[in-house]
């Protein structure tokens, strides 16, 4: 008998497959109360009550916030527009906040393509936002824990989105604090090794080196929610880089990270709580 394959048109897109999760908005969960502080728009009153509750503790948590997520958007800027960068791998995601990486990816050159990575079913659930690419370009997501990068890397979804034989950029963007030392480097090592020469890495990084108190804060919330979080100092962030070539300024707080690139507010070492770097693998 024939094999039947189905029509293209016929198969069920990335969208018909994700799943219609339980998003418990009746309690506060740590995605959608960053989505409240950048400003968003998906969240719910109990994550909007969670969220008063950390700025009136500190009242720049809020400014802190968006300069974490801004300095994504400048780096992909910078992979683009400077590196030539037309495909990434972003692990870690969080809710779609717009312009998410592929709106800002895909304004410099419409075809570029990214793959969303994020371990959180609630993330899950708001997916749908995260693909809507160009026609020229992809995106797809991928429901999966960074802590296993051998599934990882074998799933379809990535394979069918990426070309490994070409440069991407990988980007870990305020993910790496919610895991030791010992546990990430290995995990960060096996994703770069499978990228080849020319590939990117992009990190950013929680630190308590240039606001002590705001770090305890947040570090404490974390905690209480049973969240384990690791903050590092500027030796620990600048150890992700080994073996890469670090693009200037090497490894510095965000708000020191290229702030020309955006026109945002700029803020001072002590309202940011976060080192980033961008390095090149030889
Ligand atoms: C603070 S948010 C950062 C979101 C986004 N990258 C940004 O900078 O705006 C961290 C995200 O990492 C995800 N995450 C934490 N641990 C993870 C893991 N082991 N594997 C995959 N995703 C993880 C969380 O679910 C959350 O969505």
């Amino acid at each position: 008998m024939e094999k039947f394959e189905a029509a293209a048109w016929m198969r069920p897109t990335q969208q018909d497959r994700i799943p219609a999760a339980d998003l418990q908005t009746d309690r506060a969960h740590p995605a959608r109360v960053y989505d409240y502080m950048l400003g968003g728009k998906t969240n719910f009153a109990a994550d909007r009550a969670a969220g008063d509750k950390i700025v009136e503790e500190w009242p720049g948590s809020r400014a802190s916030a968006c300069a974490a997520r801004a300095v994504m958007q400048r780096m992909t800027r910078r992979l683009a527009e400077v590196h030539g960068i037309r495909q990434f791998l972003d692990v870690g995601t969080g809710i779609p906040t717009a312009p998410n990486l592929h709106e800002v990816a895909q304004g410099i050159d419409p075809a570029s393509r990214v793959v969303y990575v994020d371990n959180d079913p609630i993330v899950l659930a708001h997916a749908r936002a995260l693909l809507t690419s160009t026609p020229e370009g992809r995106t797809a997501y991928i429901d999966c824990d960074l802590r296993d990068p051998e599934k990882l890397l074998a799933d379809p979804a990535l394979r069918g989105t990426l070309d490994l034989g070409r440069p991407l950029a990988l980007t870990l963007i305020n993910i790496v604090h919610f895991l030791s030392d010992e546990t990430v480097h290995p995990l960060v090592a096996r994703l770069l090794d499978a990228l080849p020469a020319g590939s990117f890495l992009a990190l950013t990084a929680g630190t308590a080196d240039s606001a002590p108190e705001q770090a305890e804060v947040a570090s404490r919330r974390y905690r209480e929610a049973g969240i384990e979080n690791h903050l590092r100092t500027r030796a620990g962030v600048e150890r992700f880089f080994t073996g890469l070539e670090l693009d200037e300024p090497g490894v510095v707080l965000i708000n020191r990270w290229h702030p020309d690139l955006d026109d945002g507010p700029r803020l001072a070492d002590h309202e940011v709580m976060a080192y980033a770097g961008l390095a090149r693998k030889p």
